[in-house]
């Protein structure tokens, strides 16, 4: 019988395809090793790495030193959950640590880092999309079958207004104005569930960025400084421009409504990153490597409704409807894109990721 064998060095092959990041650390707590996951996450080659102090670059919200002192002394793997990990200049994602002691020389540990980041938002978005439709179906029903109701109840108004004293007609135009604002809700929420299939063609983000950012400091961002840091090398996205420009504008108002001091500024940052892939129900992997971020420093997500914005119909804003980013959600999964938010008080980054035109597009 022939050996039960792989036929590869198992450890190289299993080191290279491992999907979370993960580091081999020396007992001066310098890398020897990272392997390719780790090198995305870090945003460095492992030849930059290698041999440098592990925690200059990384800083894990935990007392890693002594887990690491424990897991060397125990030779037993030491597991930390939910610890804010940060790289260099991003903001912290939340992650699941694994220490691990090397089976044969326990002064060398392993270091694995698992973000929470995608698999949680991989779940929230999918229920984002189901909650969005149904929550929207129902308010576009009602949206329809209010209004009839509210036309009758501000004409009779209108008509009791004709025979009635100043006092009087102080009330019946309140009610009057009232349901105008009722009927604008309504109507913007019918608006929502029409938004139209994307009329999709190769198109320069920074163009749409560009069409976003004016029309903001004309506007609602007129007290904010808008900062522009762009890859000019980005190759043009798959996308309706109108439906784009959008996106970006409820992103800068949102940012612009969140800081209220003058002097706050938005940075609008582009940039190419392979990292993100998505794989579709539909078919195979999808590679999102063209990423918008819109920066604010401003005070962050309110806590309570953190987990639920892209939600219609929730808002921390004493007017808001809370259907910006449900729509800009919309949009976004209508482009086969991914969008993302990391918040902490003084920084608070959306980040849309879209795919690149097909070639073909490019060259008409
Ligand atoms: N950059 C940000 N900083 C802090 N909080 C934000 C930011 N962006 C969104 N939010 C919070 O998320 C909530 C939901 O945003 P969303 O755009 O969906 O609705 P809205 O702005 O309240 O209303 P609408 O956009 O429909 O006028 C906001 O009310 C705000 O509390
Ligand atoms: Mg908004």
């Amino acid at each position: 019988m022939t050996p039960y064998r792989l036929p590869y060095p198992v450890p190289g092959v299993i080191w290279a395809s491992l999907p979370i990041p993960a580091l081999l650390i020396g007992p001066d707590m310098r890398v020897f090793e990272v392997n390719p996951a780790g090198e995305i996450f870090l945003n460095v080659s492992s030849k930059s790495l290698m041999g440098q102090p592990a925690f200059d670059r990384l800083a894990i919200d935990a007392p890693i030193e002594e887990a690491f002192a424990r897991a060397r002394a125990n030779q037993s793997p030491i597991f930390i959950n939910d610890v804010d990990v940060s790289t260099g200049e991003r903001a912290p994602i939340q992650c699941n640590i694994q220490i691990a002691p090397m089976h044969d020389n326990s002064d060398y540990i392993m270091l694995l880092i698992a973000p929470r980041d995608i698999a949680d938002r991989l779940g929230r978005s999918m229920s984002v999309k189901s909650a969005a439709k149904s929550a929207i179906g129902m308010a576009e029903m009602l949206a329809h079958e209010i209004k009839n109701p509210l036309a009758g109840i501000s004409g009779a108004a209108q008509l009791i207004s004709m025979n009635a004293n100043a006092e009087d007609r102080e009330l019946t135009d309140l009610i009057v104005e009232e349901t105008r604002r009722i009927v604008k809700l309504l109507d913007q929420v019918e608006q929502f569930g029409n938004l139209r299939k994307p009329d999709r063609r190769a198109v320069n983000i920074h163009d749409a960025l560009d069409r976003a950012r004016k029309s903001a400091l004309v506007g609602f961002a007129a007290h904010m400084t808008i900062v522009e840091d762009y890859d000019p090398s980005l190759p043009p996205t798959f996308a309706d421009p109108d439906q784009l420009m959008q996106v970006f504008l409820n992103l800068i108002k949102n940012a612009a409504e969140a800081c209220r001091t003058t002097g706050s500024t938005i940075r609008l940052r582009t940039y190419y990153d392979l990292s993100l892939r998505l794989r579709r129900k539909n078919g195979g992997p999808s590679v999102l490597p063209l990423n918008i971020e819109i920066i604010d420093d401003g005070p962050g997500l309110p806590p309570e409704i953190a987990t639920d914005i892209f939600e219609p119909f929730v808002s921390g804003r004493e007017n808001g409807t809370g259907l910006g980013l449900a729509l800009v959600s919309k949009i976004i999964s209508d482009h086969e894109g991914w969008v993302q938010v990391d918040s902490v008080p003084g920084r608070t980054v959306f980040r849309v990721s879209l795919p690149v035109a097909p070639k073909k597009m490019e060259a008409d």
